[in-house]
């Protein structure tokens, strides 16, 4: 964990900690410091950790727990080590274990006494747990933006397609006849949904933790609503030992970024089969695909087969996190300190995941020919057959089942589809059947006769884009 930019820790006598080594008469052991410091990952809340700083200050000043010149030299000193950090100047040091004591190290070089002020009625407890709110927020409302851009990507796709027809799958079998702009839409649905559930996970863990210090409070005149508001929280939370110890907020994000990975490695998987050779029913571009370096015919999907996998590393954060939560009493424990690389990873990965899914399915081409050759293929128009039987002949259900099944083994017998027989091969199987039945047969037919709320129709497809763009708006 040591740092090349390794900067020594203000040392206290003795060569202990001078954030806690007043009872200390000897520093850490190598192992000790390498296992405890999470500099190397945390600094990523370095922006979050000054914002936090800044408002607690500033609160601070307005309570007068601390004097109004002191504030000043504090907000000024806190932009330049956030400048420091941005610019990459700033020296993190495993000494100092985590981005907190690096940065309130940093501000008493920069400012001198005021420093030590700061960290008046607050604990690294509050602390981490206010920056990491702070972070996951803003990756829940990324991973919003993404989703949010991916769903406007599929609705191009089912305008565009809206009554092209293909073969809808039970069981990876052909079942009846759907539109490409249906099966773009259930996707959408998906995908909506994920985007509602990391609404709904924003609005639940909106409460700032900060001022709930180690655990139980603090006895300084603190504002909390004040600190709550600057950061942009409904209101602060109302249990300090629940505050410090709560990670719901990162489980549900990453609960809900398993579901969304889980809809993206779906559709993934259904990419990869339709852009084989056997079924071409997509291209998709090069810039989402790659070639092999022994086989010069190959375009690989390799994009969709890593967001396959990515959730694999998602799912894999989340179990993990529920793991080092479960049975952790209250309030914390530093345990938690293994919260953030899971947190950071999943984040990452789900960002990536979700432009890569955008990309591809902006530049993908559906073959409108070979969905329309496979759409008629494998008696997908079976049930409107038996339907017919059902509202044309008033046959029970089950007997036109029955009829229909007998009619579909003639045609494999004979080696065509259902539109192939002739209508005496047909009244060889019952009697009563009249020229009619051809027109339930075509797939274009069959999908634009199923006009219920939510079908294949096409014009039900429209509905649904035009839905969705309202919503979207
Ligand atoms: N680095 C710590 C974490 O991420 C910060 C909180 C440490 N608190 C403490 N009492 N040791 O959880």
């Amino acid at each position: 964990m040591t740092d090349k930019t390794d900067r020594p820790a203000d040392k206290a006598p003795s060569g202990s900690n001078a954030m806690w080594g007043g009872r200390f008469a000897a520093g850490p052991d190598a192992i000790m410091e390498a296992i405890n410091a999470s500099i190397g990952y945390d600094r990523r809340l370095g922006a979050q950790d000054i914002a936090g700083s800044q408002a607690h200050a500033a609160m601070l000043a307005a309570q007068g727990i601390i004097e109004p010149n002191d504030a000043a030299a504090i907000r000024k000193g806190l932009l330049t080590v956030l400048s420091e950090i941005e610019g990459g100047s700033f020296a993190f040091s495993a000494a100092l274990e985590d981005i907190h004591m690096n940065v309130e190290s940093r501000l008493k070089e920069v400012i001198g006494a005021p420093a030590g002020r700061l960290h008046t009625a607050r604990s690294r407890n509050d602390q981490v747990a206010t920056d990491f709110k702070l972070w996951t927020r803003d990756q829940i409302d990324a991973a919003a933006q993404g989703l949010e851009a991916l769903i406007r990507a599929l609705l191009v796709q089912a305008e565009q397609g809206a009554d092209w027809v293909m073969p809808g799958f039970t069981h990876l079998q052909t079942a009846q006849p759907v539109t490409w702009g249906h099966h773009m839409m259930a996707y959408v649905e998906m995908f909506g949904r994920d985007l509602s559930r990391l609404r709904d996970a924003r609005v639940r863990m909106n409460e700032c933790p900060l001022g709930a210090a180690a655990l139980a409070g603090t006895s300084f005149p603190i504002d909390r609503h004040m600190t709550a508001q600057t950061l942009g929280f409904d209101r602060p939370s109302a249990n300090s030992l629940d505050a410090v110890s709560d990670r719901d907020f990162a489980l549900e994000f990453l609960s809900a970024a398993s579901i969304c990975a889980m809809h993206l490695s779906r559709f993934a998987e259904e990419l990869v089969i339709w852009s084989s050779a056997q079924f071409r029913f997509v291209t998709l571009s090069d810039r989402f695909s790659t070639g092999s370096s022994i086989m010069p015919q190959k375009k690989n999907p390799d994009a969709a087969e890593l967001i396959r996998a990515k959730i694999g590393r998602i799912m894999g954060a989340m179990v993990a996190l529920f793991t080092v939560m479960k049975g952790l009493p209250l309030a914390y424990s530093k345990d938690m300190q293994e919260d953030k690389e899971q947190v950071f990873d999943a984040a990452d990965t789900l960002m990536l995941a979700l432009a890569a899914m955008e990309g591809m399915v902006r530049d993908m081409s559906a073959n409108r020919e070979a969905l329309a050759a496979a759409a008629g293929s494998g008696f997908s128009t079976a049930t409107d057959l038996a339907d017919w039987l059902v509202r044309a002949l008033n046959l029970p259900f089950r007997d036109a089942h029955h009829v229909t099944g007998a009619l579909v083994a003639l045609a494999e017998s004979k080696g065509c589809d259902l539109p192939d027989l002739s209508l005496e091969d047909m009244r060889a199987v019952h009697g009563d059947i009249t020229e009619d039945v051809f027109d339930v047969l075509g797939v274009d037919n069959s999908v634009r006769s199923r006009t219920s709320y939510g079908g294949t129709a096409p014009d039900q497809v429209r509905a649904q884009v035009a839905r969705w763009k309202d919503l979207l708006k």
